[in-house]
């Protein structure tokens, strides 16, 4: 049995159980067409069996680095786009403290304050990042697979010329470590030329598939995140989400699901969490399944919503608004942390009849009351449940939703492993900036 349960039935008015029957011959093809590698984009595939295909060898390297990194930085600065840096990011955010990042001073001997870069061209961004590590032990971990994304490309530039100013050539190299392709691009040449560090990224894994590769893990292995317990979990993952039945796989009943709501005009779907720490996990999977599916004149239009906060700003709008909507719920019943709402002598606020229970009783209460409200409001309400919020359950999220995101794709009728449009907006840019003229 599989340990993250999908929910889906705050949705079953929408769904026929024959509508289910009558997909299961497809999901069995979709399936083929991932596990032979046969369908468009089968060369991608890698992420189906990192688990198995990572190395001792490979996780001394990163654990090592890291534990250099650590002992010699004060800021460790992730650059990187797209699925370049939000996989690393939504497993900092979601696994380690929330205000881990505002300790500069405590952190001597623990992890470096971990920033990011590269993720956009604002001047005003790396002009205040640069401002305040202007006087901190920096390293930074440039990623890029092409090795030629102008943002990340345009951010490592700039931190490179800070970080040779300030320590020399030679001594910006051993605070500098390279992730990109193993044979080709810029980055990768640059690299070789300098002798920076470097972690190659498997040929056969595109950008948003590629958390649980050194992409992801070694940021996380900076900021103290137990990489092989994320490994074990993503590991667990492919064996329960390796089943042709659609009965017992809840990665392909959830792509199954969201197809067919798709097909009903629901074509919107909010990823909804009740937990500021999955704001960044909510990012990761808004990429996977955007850049993944909307193609070919068609996919779900994917969109984020952090709850109780966006309640009181999207609530209303979900409430009463179109109904082309599904929501999608990431639920832990778990919290990381407990907090014991205190009785008050004179309940001058009148909440004392919460006294004694716990903030997460309350928020639940929220997720329950929520569901209620926007199902009977015509919302269809999917639910995703993880344990709790651990490395070993993020991993096990991480190959759910990779795993569902392909097979829904298939069913969709397009390449889940691509993302052509993207170069449309590049094109453009590069004939103003007057690149190769
Ligand atoms: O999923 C993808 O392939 C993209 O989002 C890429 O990760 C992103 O465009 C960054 O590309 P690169 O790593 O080549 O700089």
């Amino acid at each position: 049995m599989s340990e993250i349960i999908f929910d889906y039935n705050r949705a079953r008015d929408y769904i026929e159980e024959h509508e289910l029957e009558y997909m299961k011959p497809r999901i069995e093809q979709a399936h083929d067409m991932i596990h032979k590698k046969s369908g468009p984009g089968g060369s991608q595939l890698g992420w189906l069996t990192l688990g198995e295909d990572i190395t001792e060898e490979d996780l001394q390297q990163i654990e090592q680095t890291a534990a250099r990194i650590r002992e010699m930085a004060e800021v460790f600065i992730v650059i990187g786009i797209g699925g370049s840096y939000l996989g690393a990011r939504a497993a900092l955010e979601a696994l380690t403290g929330t205000f881990a990042n505002y300790r500069f001073s405590e952190n001597e001997k623990g992890a470096p304050v971990i920033l990011f870069a590269g993720n956009n061209i604002s001047s005003k961004y790396l002009a205040d990042l640069i401002d305040l590590v202007q006087d901190r032990e920096v390293a930074v971990n440039v990623i890029s697979k092409s090795g030629g994304t102008l943002e990340p490309a345009l951010g490592f530039r700039l931190l490179r010329s800070h970080m040779e100013s300030r320590y020399g050539k030679e001594g910006a190299r051993e605070r500098i470590v390279v992730t990109t392709d193993g044979e080709k691009g810029i980055l990768k040449e640059i690299a070789d030329q300098e002798g920076y560090e470097t972690f190659v990224i498997p040929p056969d894994i595109g950008g948003r598939y590629s958390v649980i590769t050194p992409v992801g893990l070694f940021p996380m292995a900076v900021g103290g995140i137990d990489i092989r317990a994320i490994l074990k979990g993503y590991r667990k993952g492919s064996l329960g989400f390796n089943n042709p039945g659609l009965e017992d796989n809840p990665a392909y009943q959830y792509a199954a699901v969201r197809n067919l709501l798709y097909n009903k005009g629901k074509i919107i779907e909010l990823w909804v969490n009740y937990e500021p720490a999955f704001y960044y996990l909510s990012e990761w999977w808004k990429q996977l399944f955007g850049e993944s599916e909307g193609k070919d004149s068609k996919g779900i239009f994917p969109a984020c919503l952090n709850f109780t906060t966006d309640l009181h700003s999207m609530g209303q709008y979900i409430q009463e608004g179109r109904r082309e909507l599904f929501l999608t719920t990431l639920w832990s019943p778990k919290p990381a942390s407990e907090v014991e709402i205190p009785q008050l002598d004179k309940d001058d606020d009148k909440l004392n009849y919460l006294a004694g229970k716990s903030l997460h009783h309350v928020n639940e209460s929220a997720f329950q009351g929520t569901l209620q409200a926007h199902t009977s409001g015509g919302v269809p309400n999917l639910v995703v449940e993880m344990p709790e919020i651990s490395a070993y359950y993020f991993g096990y999220l991480i190959y759910f939703l990779q795993k569902a995101c392909a097979l829904s794709g298939y069913l969709l009728g397009v390449n889940p492993f691509n993302q052509p449009g993207v170069e449309a907006y590049k094109q453009n840019m590069f004939d103003l900036l007057g690149k190769n003229k």
